[in-house]
Formats: structure tokens, sequence, C-alpha cells
């Protein structure tokens, strides 16, 4: 079933299955709540209206790039591109007042089915191509599918992700467990730019087995397999399937009120950061005539 809510500044759509009820808004189509079993899983704001101011980009849909692009800049077919930066002198998630700040266009495809659209410019925040780009949301029983589309008119790059953060048990997420099909993540220098290196995921970021999290985590993981990873958070485990080369696994450590550091994590599927400035990485460029497609489905048991 699929309801719809005009009464806040962002218009919301509460699409449900048996098992679970996921809401979302226009803004950026931005998952506010899934409540799986009487559990809120996910973070959210109380208004819709406190999602304008929302650094931690709670829930958002983010692009035209996810993650960071180094020194802001990239070059495609000879040419060089100079970004928005909107971290020091890098752009992180599409620069600074992307796609994140508007309202998308919503369609209610079926009754668990809910697609939303948005334009995004040519030369918006130096990123080159008219782009048309889209995720439909898709309940069934205790999932939640995202389908990521993407169409331009002129070479680009385009990595979308969804910045859903979770905790359905409450506190400090470094309490929760992890396990993540990994055998590398990438190395990143001061500013979180990947330095070219891949790390073997040994130590602190040997996650093979289920296991506490216990400290903070900002990096990318190069995943092994669809089965990206799985939490343990109290009774309720979140696992994620992507058919996305990475993951960044974000343990939420400067996520500010009402939900503190450590309020929840996020496992972002993605490019690899930075992939613009790596062409031996596989590759976010998209070209007029094809259409980008990815997906990325969280399963709640
Ligand atoms: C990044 C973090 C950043 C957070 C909020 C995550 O995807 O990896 O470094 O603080 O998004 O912007």
């Amino acid at each position: 079933m699929v309801t719809k809510d005009t009464s806040g500044k962002y218009d919301k759509y509460v699409i449900s299955s048996d098992e679970m009820q996921v809401s979302v808004i226009t803004l950026s189509a931005a998952v506010t709540d899934i409540l799986f079993k009487g559990k809120h899983c996910a973070l959210g704001f109380d208004s819709v209206e406190d999602y304008d101011d929302n650094p931690g980009y709670v829930g958002l849909v983010v692009g035209r790039y996810a993650n960071r692009i180094g020194g802001a800049k990239f070059t495609l077919e000879g040419k060089e591109y100079k970004l928005v930066p909107n971290e020091g002198k890098n752009q992180l998630h599409g620069g600074p007042d992307s796609w994140v700040k508007r309202v998308w266009q919503a369609e209610v495809l079926s009754d668990n089915v809910v697609r939303f659209s948005v334009f995004a410019p040519d030369g918006e925040n130096g990123f080159p191509g008219n782009m048309n780009a889209s995720v439909t949301y898709t309940v069934t029983g205790s999932t939640l599918r995202l389908d990521f589309e993407g169409e331009t008119d002129a070479p680009t790059v385009f990595a979308p992700t969804t910045h859903m953060y979770f905790n359905p048990k409450g506190g400090s997420v470094l309490e929760s467990s992890m396990k993540i099909n990994a055998s590398s993540w990438l190395q990143v220098d001061d500013e979180l730019i990947p330095t070219g290196v891949l790390m073997p995921c040994e130590g602190n970021f040997d996650f093979s087995s289920l296991r506490r999290i216990a400290k903070d985590y900002d990096h990318c993981f190069v995943l092994d397999s669809q089965d990206a990873c799985t939490a343990e958070c109290g009774d309720v485990k979140i696992s994620l399937k992507t058919d996305l080369p990475a993951m960044q696994f974000y343990t939420g450590t400067h996520l500010g009120e009402p939900f503190g550091a450590n309020g929840g994590f996020a496992i972002e599927p993605e490019f690899y950061p930075d992939s613009p400035n790596h062409p031996e990485w596989p590759s976010p460029v998209l070209r007029p005539g094809e259409k980008f497609r990815c997906f990325a489905e969280y399963i709640f048991e």
C-alpha cells in the first residue's frame, strides 16, 4: 500500500508491506523512517522541515557523485572539468546546492513501488551533461529495494547512493556488530581522499565474520560479492545486497543533534571515491545513449 501525506513542506509517501513501512519525502527522495516489526530502524528527523538543515545527509539520495572527488576536478575525454568544492578544496556528495536541496517528482507505480525523479542541469556544480536521474523504492516483505537510473546528453560521471543511517537498537552503533564481504579497503589521506592504494582487510579492517564495530569508521570497502554486508543491531539484522563495486562504512562520527555522534551508521553502496581520477578503477563514466542502472537492497530480519 502507498499513502501520501501533503500536510508538510515536502510531500511524504509511506510504502508498506505486511512487515514494514518505509516513509520517503520528495526532498532528495529522502527516507525518513523505516518501521520494521515495531522498531524504527533508520534515522529520521521529526518533521519534514528539519531536513532543510541536514549536514549529515540523513536519509538523502546523494549525487551526482557520492563521496569525494579530490581537488574538485577530473579529466574526461581530454577535457578538464572543475567542480565546485564544498569540503576544503575537494567535493563531497555532488557539491553545494546539488539535487539534495531539490524537490523530486514522485510517481506511484504500483501498490508497493514509488519512483522519485530529478533533473540535474549541465554545468551544475561543474559536472557536464544534462541528466535525468531517478530512484525507485520497492517494499516487499521485509526488503527495501532501491533502483537507481540515470541518463545524460553528454559524457559525464555518475555515482549516486543512498545516505540512510541505521540504528534499530538505539545508543551507540559501536556496540552493534558488522560483517563485510570485502578483502580490501581504500587507503585515504587526511582529507579522506583515496591515495590509490588498496589495503588488505586485516586487523581493525577485518570484518570477514560478524564482530562488534567497536571503533569509528569512515572508509570505503571494495566488495567481493553482491552480498555486501550484514549488521546485527540488538535483535534486528540488516543486510545489504548491491551490484555496485564498493561500500562506504561510516559510523556517524560527526552526526549532529538530535542523533549525536555514533547515533547511526551508514552503509552506502557506491563507486570508489575519487574514481573519476583513477582510470584503473571501475568506471563511473556515463555516455549519451547509455542507461545507468544499479540497485541496493536492504533486507531486515
Ligand atoms: C562520508 C563522511 C561524511 C558523511 C556526511 C559520508 O558518506 O563518508 O565522511 O562526514 O558522509 O557527509
